[in-house]
C-alpha cells in the first residue's frame, strides 16, 4: 500500500517537466524508503564501535603552508548546503536569509567572502548554492543582486514526509501545500550535484576539490591548508572536526568502526549507549559539517550507483498535530566511501552555528565584527571566550526573537545571560556579568529601552 500511494503521487502531476522531477524524486524516495523498512544496511554493532584513533584525526596545526595560492584555488569550488527548512526557529524560509548586520544577511556575507577571496588572489573561484523548494526563491531574490561572484544555485530533492504509524505518505496530491514535504537532510548534496549535472560542469572547468559547509556558518571560510594537505597526502574526504564541549553532546563524530572511519549521528545511536556517545571522554569531538571533498574521487563513487549513506529518521509533530517521519541523510556520512580520509581538528571561530535563536543573539551582536564577510571576536572582549545566552522557548521561533528585541543588546561584558517567560527588551539595552531574566506565569517584563543590568537577577516588576 505505502509503494502503491507513492507512485500513486506522481500520477496526480500533469504537466510533463515537473512530472519528470518529480516522478525521479518519488523512486528515490522510495530507495530509501525501503532500506528504512528493511533496515538491514543499517545495523550497528556496538561493540565495532571505537573512539577515533589519534592518525584518523590531526591538529589544523599540523596542515601545511600552501606552497602557490592561486594554483590550488583554482581547483577549487565551494558550495553551501542551503535546503534547510529551519523549522526548529520557526522559519518560512532560508534561515541564509536573515539579517546578520546593517542589511547584510548570511548569504551576502558569504558573498563578500568570496568575492575578498578572489579580489586577493585574482582567482574565480566560484559559489554554489544547494537550495530547496522551501529556501529556493529566498535565496534568488538575495543573489540576484551580484555579478561579482560566480554563483550558481541548484535544487535539492522534495520527499513526501509519511506518517509515523503507518508510514504512509502525508500528502495525497504531488502538489499539497509545503507542510507535506521536506528537503531529505544535506546528504542529499551528492545525487543533487549529479542529478543537476553540477559535478560535470566542474569537473569540465578543472575543479577537483569542494569545500562545503552549511549556509548559517559563517566561520567556514576558504582556507587553502587543507588543499594543500589533500595534494600532499592524496587525501580524498577532510572533515572539519572541533573539540566538544557541554553544548555539543549530541553532534554528530567519527568513529573507528572496523578499521574504517564513519560518521556517527545520536538518531544511529540505542538509547542505551546514548550516553557513552555522548561521553567527551570516549569522542572528545564532534562534526562542523565544513568538508573537503576530492571531486573527481566523487564522479567515480558516484558511476558505481546511489551513495548509500546512513538514513536518519527524524521525527516531527506537524502544525496540525500529525506525528510524521522524515527520512533524511547527512553529507558528512559519504566519508566512509572515500580512502585516505581524516578528520582535522580546528579552532571553534570555524564553527559558528546558528541552530536557534541564542546562537542569533551571539552573532547579530558587539561580541563580534565583520571583517571580509567573516565574523571576527571582538578586542574589547576580555578572555576570548562567547558569553553563555539561554532563552527559554518564548524566544524560539524567529517572529518571537525579532518581536520580543527591539533592538539586539550590547553583550561585550556579558559572562552569562538566562531569559525565561514573557519578557520583552527595549531599545539598547546593555547586559553585563552575569543576568538572569524570570517572569514568572502570568507576569510580564518589560526591560527599558538604555537600561543596564549588571550582575543581576531580574523576576517580577523592574524597579529602576
Ligand atoms: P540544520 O541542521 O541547521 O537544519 O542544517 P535546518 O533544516 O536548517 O534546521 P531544522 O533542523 O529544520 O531546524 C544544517 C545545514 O544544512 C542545510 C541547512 O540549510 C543548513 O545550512 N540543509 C539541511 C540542507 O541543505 N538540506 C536539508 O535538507 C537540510
Amino acid at each position: 500500500a505505502i509503494w502503491n500511494e507513492v507512485k500513486g503521487l506522481v500520477n496526480t502531476v500533469s504537466d510533463p517537466t515537473p512530472k519528470k522531477a518529480f516522478a525521479a524524486d518519488m523512486q528515490s524516495f522510495s530507495s530509501l524508503l525501503a532500506r528504512y523498512t528493511t533496515g538491514t544496511s543499517e545495523q550497528l554493532d556496538w561493540a565495532k564501535v571505537k573512539s577515533p584513533t589519534a592518525d584518523h584525526i590531526l591538529p589544523y596545526e599540523a596542515l601545511p603552508q600552501p606552497a602557490d595560492h592561486v594554483a590550488l584555488l583554482k581547483k577549487l569550488a565551494v558550495v553551501k548546503v542551503n535546503g534547510g527548512l529551519g523549522t526548529s526557529m520557526g522559519m518560512q524560509g532560508a534561515k541564509s536569509a536573515l539579517e546578520v548586520i546593517d542589511g547584510s544577511t548570511f548569504l551576502d556575507l558569504t558573498i563578500q567572502q568570496i568575492a575578498h577571496l578572489n579580489e586577493t588572489h585574482h582567482v574565480d573561484v566560484p559559489l554554489l548554492l544547494m537550495t530547496s523548494f522551501g529556501t529556493h526563491e529566498d535565496t534568488l531574490r538575495i543573489i540576484q543582486k551580484y555579478d561579482s561572484v560566480r554563483i550558481m544555485p541548484f535544487m535539492q530533492s522534495k520527499y513526501p514526509r509519511i506518517m509515523k504509524d503507518s508510514l504512509l505518505p502525508c500528502p495525497q496530491h504531488g502538489e499539497d501545500d509545503k507542510a507535506s514535504w521536506y528537503p531529505p537532510g544535506h546528504g542529499d548534496l551528492y545525487a543533487a550535484l549529479s542529478r543537476n549535472r553540477v559535478l560535470d560542469r566542474l569537473l569540465k572547468e578543472g575543479k577537483e576539490y569542494l569545500f562545503v559547509s552549511n549556509s548559517d556558518n559563517l566561520g567556514a571560510v576558504v582556507d587553502p591548508r587543507f588543499l594543500q594537505y589533500m595534494i600532499d597526502t592524496r587525501a580524498e574526504f577532510l572533515m572539519e572536526v572541533t573539540d566538544k564541549t557541554k553544548a555539543d553532546i549530541q553532534g554528530g563524530t567519527l568513529i573507528d568502526y572496523d578499521g574504517t572511519i564513519r560518521l556517527l549521528e545520536i538518531a544511529q545511536v540505542s538509547a542505551e549507549h546514548s550516553e557513552e556517545f555522548e561521553s567527551v571522554r570516549k569522542f572528545s569531538i564532534f562534526n562542523t559539517n565544513n568538508l573537503w571533498i576530492d571531486l573527481r574521487v566523487l564522479k567515480k563513487v558516484m558511476n558505481q550507483g546511489a551513495m548509500e549513506l546512513e538514513i536518519i529518521p527524524t521525527p516531527k509533530i506537524t502544525d496540525d498535530g500529525r506525528s510524521v517521519i522524515q527520512l533524511e541523510t547527512a553529507a558528512g556520512a559519504a566519508i566512509r566511501h572515500f580512502n585516505n580520509v581524516r578528520g582535522i581538528n580546528v579552532p571553534r571561530s570555524r564553527f559558528l552555528p546558528v541552530k536557534n535563536c541564542s546562537d542569533l543573539l551571539l552573532i547579530k551582536s558587539d561580541i563580534y565584527y565583520i571583517k571580509h564577510g567573516r565574523p571576527v571576536l571582538s578586542q574589547d572582549r576580555m578572555f576570548g571566550t562567547t558569553p553563555v545566552v539561554k532563552l527559554d522557548d518564548h524566544f524560539k521561533k524567529i517572529r518571537d526573537f525579532q518581536t520580543r528585541l527591539k533592538s539586539i543588546p550590547r553583550i561585550i561584558d556579558l559572562d552569562h545571560l538566562t531569559v525565561s517567560g514573557n519578557v520583552y527588551f527595549g531599545r539598547n539595552v546593555t547586559l553585563r556579568g552575569t543576568v538572569i531574566i524570570v517572569a514568572n506565569e502570568g507576569q510580564r517584563i518589560d526591560i527599558p529601552d538604555g537600561c543596564v543590568l549588571e550582575n543581576r537577577l531580574v523576576s517580577g516588576n523592574l524597579n529602576m
